[in-house]
Formats: structure tokens, sequence, C-alpha cells
């Protein structure tokens, strides 16, 4: 590729995962339709899932500068599961880094990107420490407060604030994190901060690959300036290019509303296929009577637990739509009896599906509250369609999002740490009547600023901008080093 005259090119590539994919997928429609040059790079096994059960083919065809790629991580499309995260990062260093390199050498991917935006969560795919000749945008798809937390671990190591010492010890306010005063406990603390040895690898590979964050010619978050404006300052103090241009769903489609002949479909960038026929058995209910229950792609939970949810919804008297995706419980042999109640009070008040349309959902008329499991996609559907939240986070960022959502933004509340029916049914009765009041005014101040910062103007708007023209100089400077 010596000589060659470079052009506008960005390869976005993000971690194999249901919540990476969907955003840095909006991210990737957005950048086309400032007309840039796109490659996006997927592994084999969720491209083909995409293809399957979604459009993108048809929706990114309308962009002649756009082109799908794939990459292996060594699995085959059929390979079921995928193992434990550990097996996956090593598989990704070992099979994919050095299969992307020799693409980027070979020219196989185009012509060499003006620069990479790679998801943070694998930042080692390229070595941001080593400098790297193709400048890289570190995305990270969990929200700024989050990763402003996972900033702070090898210092809470260092003050010995970590490890937690035992439960007495998770209400303890956690000191010396500039940005986030008296709001973190430390059961608020991102998941991995629950493990007893500060040296645990899965620990370790957060601090890591948020060090190489830092690294980067730049960071992206999925959020905005009104949301996350307090963390969003101090992470400028330690990188200098940050774009906070979310939420990306209300973005993309903000901006595809000005297009000539908009895609009619809400894209969904799903790897299930995604069952409709809720949308019909909401059309039946009235207007704000649903609580709508989804725990994301991830969250695997224990039959008790599910069971305890079940009789929470079922006696709280209220109707629900639950996401009951195929791998939610763990073990689940289908073999226990479902007790009469609980059927009954399905049958009369519930709609149980494997994979909804997330976003329509949220949206609907039917729908007045959201038990979620705090994922940051979810976080910002929920926000944006002004949907008050009961936050049951289980890893990673959702423990810190879901203090966020219910002590900071007050959109919600946090049922972290707990699960019986008592409480779920008390939290559904709250968030759907006893508290609703209290919460709606925020709710809906939330909503309309998210939908602000997405118009002309707005702050996510002209932080895209300014993205793009970001990208548009370092071309033109390539361009310059070559002349
Ligand atoms: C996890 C993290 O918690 C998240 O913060 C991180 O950014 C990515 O990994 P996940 O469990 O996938 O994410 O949750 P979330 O980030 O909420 O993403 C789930 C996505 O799937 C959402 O966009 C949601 O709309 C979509 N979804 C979920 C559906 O379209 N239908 C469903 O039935 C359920």
């Amino acid at each position: 590729m010596e000589n060659e005259k470079p052009e506008h090119h960005v390869l976005i590539f993000p971690f194999p995962a249901q919540g990476h994919v969907n955003s840095m997928l909006k991210l990737a429609e957005l950048l086309s339709l400032s007309g840039l040059r796109i490659t996006f790079l997927n592994i084999h096994r969720i491209h083909h899932k995409l293809i399957l059960h979604t459009d993108i083919q048809f929706r990114f065809s309308r962009f002649p500068n756009f082109q799908f790629q794939t990459i292996t991580d060594g699995l085959s499309a059929d390979n079921r599961p995928i193992g434990k995260f550990s097996d996956l990062i090593n598989r990704l260093k070992s099979v994919t880094k050095p299969l992307l390199m020799q693409m980027l050498v070979s020219g196989q991917l185009g012509p060499t990107p003006t620069c990479i935006i790679l998801d943070g969560l694998f930042n080692f795919i390229i070595d941001v420490d080593a400098e790297p000749k193709i400048p890289v945008f570190s995305f990270r798809t969990i929200s700024a407060c989050s990763f402003w937390a996972y900033s702070f671990v090898p210092k809470l190591i260092e003050d010995g604030q970590l490890p937690i010492k035992g439960e007495e010890d998770m209400d303890r306010i956690v000191d010396g994190m500039a940005g986030m005063e008296n709001i973190l406990r430390c059961r608020d603390l991102p998941s991995f901060c629950r493990l007893e040895d500060p040296f645990d690898p899965t620990l370790q590979y957060s601090v890591t690959q948020t060090r190489k964050s830092f690294k980067a010619h730049a960071l992206i978050f999925n959020t905005f300036e009104d949301l996350e404006g307090s963390v969003l300052s101090h992470l400028r103090r330690r990188c200098s290019n940050v774009y906070a241009i979310g939420p990306l769903h209300a973005h993309l489609k903000s901006r595809l509303s000005g297009e000539e002949s908009p895609p009619a479909l809400e894209s969904y960038n799903s790897l299930w296929e995604v069952d409709r026929s809720c949308l019909t058995w909401l059309d039946a209910q009235p207007s704000k009577s649903v609580i709508y229950v989804s725990f994301g792609s991830v969250v695997v939970m224990g039959d008790d637990q599910f069971r305890e949810f079940w009789h929470g919804l079922v006696d709280s008297g209220k109707r629900f739509l639950w996401l009951v995706r195929s791998n939610l419980v763990a073990g689940k042999d289908g073999e226990n009896e479902v007790p009469t109640e609980l059927e009954e009070g399905t049958k009369e008040r519930g709609c149980m599906v494997g994979w909804a349309p997330q976003v329509e959902v949220l949206a609907h008329e039917a729908i007045g509250g959201f038990l979620t499991h705090s994922g940051w996609n979810s976080t910002l559907e929920g926000m944006v369609a002004g949907v008050p939240m009961i936050c049951w986070p289980q890893f990673a960022d959702q423990q810190t999002n879901s203090r966020y959502v219910s002590e900071v933004w007050r959109i919600g509340l946090d049922m972290k740490d707990v699960c019986d029916r008592e409480t779920v049914a008390k939290m559904v009765n709250d968030v759907m009547e006893n508290r609703r009041n209290e919460l709606m005014g925020s709710v809906i101040e939330t909503a309309k600023l998210a939908m602000t910062s997405v118009e002309e103007g707005g702050s996510s708007y002209c932080d895209l901008e300014r993205m793009i023209d970001d990208i548009q100089l370092l071309c033109q400077r390539q361009r310059e080093a070559i002349d």
C-alpha cells in the first residue's frame, strides 16, 4: 500500500456481543449518512446471525461507500456455547489480532483507513500503547460515569478501599473519586470490584483496557452532555478528544427523519429473531398499564431467581410483558412444574416472548414502566421513551448505571442485590402507581434533554459533526504528509 493517496476511510470494529454490535452499527449508519467511506468489520458468527435476523444488508446497500467485512475469532457460526469470557479474549488475541494485521497490510479492507473506531472493550486488538500508524478512536459502549468509575480502580486498590471487606462494607461510600463525590457505595462500583483478589485477571483486564482507552487518539461515548456533563468534563482533562454523541438510536432516528425516504422500520441489529407479536398484545392493553421486563442479551439467572421475579410480577397485580430469552435461565430443564397461580396470573395479565422489538415496545402507549438489568443501551432506550425504571443490575457497568438512574438522574428505583417476590411486587407498584408522580417529572425532563441533544445544534449533534470534521482533517494531514 506504499505511496497510496489517502482517502477518507473509517474502519469500525465492535466487540462480538449484542450491545456492542448494536450501538456500533448505529454509529456506522450515522457516519455513512455523512458520506464517509466505512468498513464495518464483524466476527463471522455475529455477522451470520445479523444476516439471518435483520435487514442490515438491504439497509446499508443504500450507501455506495459502505462495506461489511468479516473476520474469525476461531469459532464457526454454529459453535455453541462461546465459552468463558477469558477464552473468547484469548481467541481474539491469538487468532483475530494477527489476521487483522494481515488484512490491514494486504489492503483486503480497502484503502488504508484514516482511523479505526475500535470497541474499547478490546483495545488490545490494535496496540494503542505502541503508537499505531493508524489513529485509534476508542468507542466505549458503556456510560461515561461507569467508564470513569473503571478508571479509579487502581487508585482504590492503592488506597486500600478495594478489595471490599465483606457484605458489611458494601454500603460504605467510596472516597476520592473526583466528579462522583458521595454518589457511589461499594455495591455501586463496577461488578469486578467485588472480586476478593485485586490481581484477578478479570479485574486486571478491565483496568488495562480502560488505561489503553485513554491512550487512544480519541474517546467516543454513547451519551449526552446534559446527562453526564460533569463526568465528561473530568474525562476531557485526561483525553483531549472526547466525543459524546448519544443516545445513538435517537440520534440516528433524528437524522434519518431528514432523509427523503427514511427506512420504515426501527433498525434492530438483533442477534435473535425479533418476535413482533407482543406489539399486538400491547395494542389491546390500557394506556401505561404494562411493565416491560427485560434483562438484555447476556444476563443469566438461576431458576430460583426466575421464579421470584415471576411470583413478584404476578403478585403485583399489574400487567407485564416479559422478554424470556431462550438462555435466560441457567440449567432450566423445563421439568419444574409451574404453580397454578403463576399460570393463571400470566394468562390473565402477562405476555412472554423470546426477543422483542425493544425500542418500539418502550415507545408503546401501553408501557408504564421498565424492569431492566441496566445495560447501557437499554438504559438510554428507556430514558428516551420517557419510561421510569426498576434496575436489577448484574455485571460490569450495570451496577454504576443503576445508581445514577436512581440517585443522580432520579428516573427509577434501584433493586440492586435483592431478588425476592415481595420486593419485586412492591417496586412494580411503586413505579407504576405509588411513586409514579415523584419520578415522572425527571423522567420527562431527561427524555426531552436527550432528544434536544441529537437535534440540529444540540450537543451530541455538534459533537458528531466535530468528529466527522476531525476525521476529514486527519485524512487531509495524511495526504499532506505524502505529498
Ligand atoms: C451489556 C452491558 O451491560 C452494556 O452496558 C454494554 O454496553 C454492552 O454489554 P446487554 O446485556 O446486551 O449489554 O444490554 P444492553 O446494553 O441494554 O443492550 C441490549 C440491546 O438489545 C438493547 O439495544 C435492546 O434494545 C436490545 N434488545 C434487548 C432487543 O432489541 N430486544 C430484546 O428483546 C432485548
